[in-house]
C-alpha cells in the first residue's frame, strides 16, 4: 500500500483564494491492476485556469485539478514501464493510480539537458497556447506588430519570443520592473510595466507608434480597454485569457468594446488550447526545437515543496512568478 497526499478544495474560491480553501487529505492507495500504473509526482504546474474552471468542474471536497510531471514507480502495463516519465492530469497528489491510457508520455528522445518540468510549460500545454494563439488564431505574419500581455509569464513569454523568431515587432507588458528586464533579455522591442507607467494609453502609443496588428489578450479588463483604441484597422486579437477579471466578486462592466470593433474593423476570437489537439506531438518537437537551438529560453519560478502548493497557486495569482509556476516535489 502507497500513502498519497492530495490537496483537497474544501470550498469554492470566493473573491482571492486563500488557504482556508484548501485542506491536506491523506489517501491509501491501492496497487495497480492489470493496465493500470502507480505514479509519483515530480514536478506540479499550478495554472490560472484552476481559479475559474475549478467553479465548473469541481465539488467541494474534490482533489484540486492540475497536471503534473509523474515517474512510474510500479507498472501493470506494458506500455508504460517502471522509470518511465510522464504528464498526466492526476490533480494535485503525491501519488497517483490510474488507466496508463489517460497519460501522455514524455517524448523518447527528451534530452537529458532539458528540466522535464518543460513538459509543464514551454514544451508543454502554456507553450502550445502561445504557438496556436499566434499561428492559428492571430495567423501572425513577419513584419507585423505585436502586444501581449502577462507577458513574463509562461504563455506570454513564450508568445513574445516565437513570435520574434517569426520577425516581428514585439511590444510586451507585465507587473514589475524585474518582469520588464527579463523581457528585455528575451528581446522584445519595447517593454512597459503596466503598475508603473503613468499613463498606459500613453506608453502603449509610445511603443508602437502606428497602432498593433495583433494583440495577445491575456488579461481582459481595464487594459483590453485601453489596448482596443490602440489598433490597426483591420487589428487581429487572441483572447486567450482574462485574468484580472477571475477573482472577481462581482462582474466588472465597461467601458464595451463594440463601437471600437466597428470601426476599426476589428476581428476578436477566444479559443482553447484543446481546440488543436490532434497537433500537440508535432507542435511540441517545434517547440523543443527551438528550446535545443536557444531560440526559446525558458525561465521558471520554483516553489519547493508538495506542501507549498496553495501558497505557489495564490503567488502566482497575485504575479509573483516569472516564467512558468513549478513545484517540485
Ligand atoms: N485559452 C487557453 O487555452 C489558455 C491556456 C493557458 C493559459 N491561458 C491564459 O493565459 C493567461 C496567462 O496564463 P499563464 O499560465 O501564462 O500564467 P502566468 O502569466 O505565468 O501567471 C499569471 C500572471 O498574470 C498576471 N496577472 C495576475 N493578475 C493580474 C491582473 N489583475 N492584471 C494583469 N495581470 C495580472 C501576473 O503577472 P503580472 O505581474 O505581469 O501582472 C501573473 O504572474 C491566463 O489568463 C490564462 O488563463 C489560456
Amino acid at each position: 500500500m502507497v500513502q498519497a497526499q492530495a490537496w483537497v478544495l474544501t470550498q469554492h474560491f470566493h473573491g482571492f483564494p486563500t488557504d482556508s480553501d484548501f485542506e491536506l487529505r491523506v489517501e491509501q492507495l491501492p496497487e495497480p491492476r492489470d493496465g493500470e500504473v502507480l505514479l509519483e509526482a515530480v514536478f506540479l504546474s499550478v495554472d490560472p485556469y484552476m481559479r475559474p474552471v475549478s467553479r465548473v468542474q469541481m465539488k467541494e471536497g474534490d482533489v484540486m485539478m492540475g497536471a503534473q510531471v509523474a515517474k512510474v514507480i510500479r507498472s501493470s502495463s506494458p506500455a508504460l514501464p517502471v522509470g518511465r516519465h510522464v504528464v498526466g492530469r492526476c490533480g494535485w497528489r503525491t501519488h497517483t493510480v490510474c488507466d496508463a491510457t489517460d497519460l501522455i508520455p514524455i517524448m523518447e528522445d527528451w534530452p537529458e539537458e532539458v528540466s522535464l518540468s518543460l513538459a509543464l510549460g514551454a514544451v508543454g500545454m502554456p507553450g502550445l497556447t502561445a504557438l496556436y494563439g499566434l499561428e492559428e488564431v492571430l495567423g501572425l505574419q513577419a513584419g507585423e506588430t505585436l502586444l501581449v500581455n502577462a507577458a513574463a509569464g509562461a504563455v506570454g513569454s513564450v508568445v513574445g519570443q516565437i513570435a520574434k523568431i517569426k520577425g516581428c515587432r514585439v511590444v510586451g507588458s507585465a507587473g514589475s520592473d524585474a518582469k520588464v528586464a527579463f523581457l528585455r533579455e528575451l528581446g522584445f522591442d519595447r517593454t512597459l510595466n503596466y503598475k508603473t507607467v503613468a499613463s498606459l494609453d500613453q506608453a502603449l502609443r509610445e511603443a508602437a507608434p502606428d497602432g498593433y496588428d495583433c494583440y495577445f489578450e491575456n488579461v481582459g479588463g481595464p487594459f483590453s480597454s485601453v489596448a482596443l483604441q490602440q489598433m490597426k484597422d483591420f487589428g487581429r486579437v487572441a483572447v486567450c485569457g482574462g485574468i484580472s477579471l477571475y477573482n472577481d466578486t462581482a462582474p466588472q462592466t465597461g467601458p464595451y468594446p463594440h463601437l471600437t470593433m466597428i470601426f476599426k474593423q476589428l476581428k476578436m476570437e477566444g479559443f482553447m488550447v484543446t481546440r488543436w489537439e490532434h497537433k500537440h506531438p508535432e507542435s511540441l518537437k517545434r517547440l523543443m526545437a527551438w528550446v535545443k537551438e536557444g531560440k526559446l529560453q525558458c525561465r521558471e519560478h520554483i516553489t519547493e515543496g508538495f506542501a507549498n502548493m496553495p501558497a505557489a497557486f495564490i503567488g502566482m495569482l497575485q504575479g509573483e512568478n516569472i516564467g512558468k509556476a513549478i513545484i517540485k516535489v
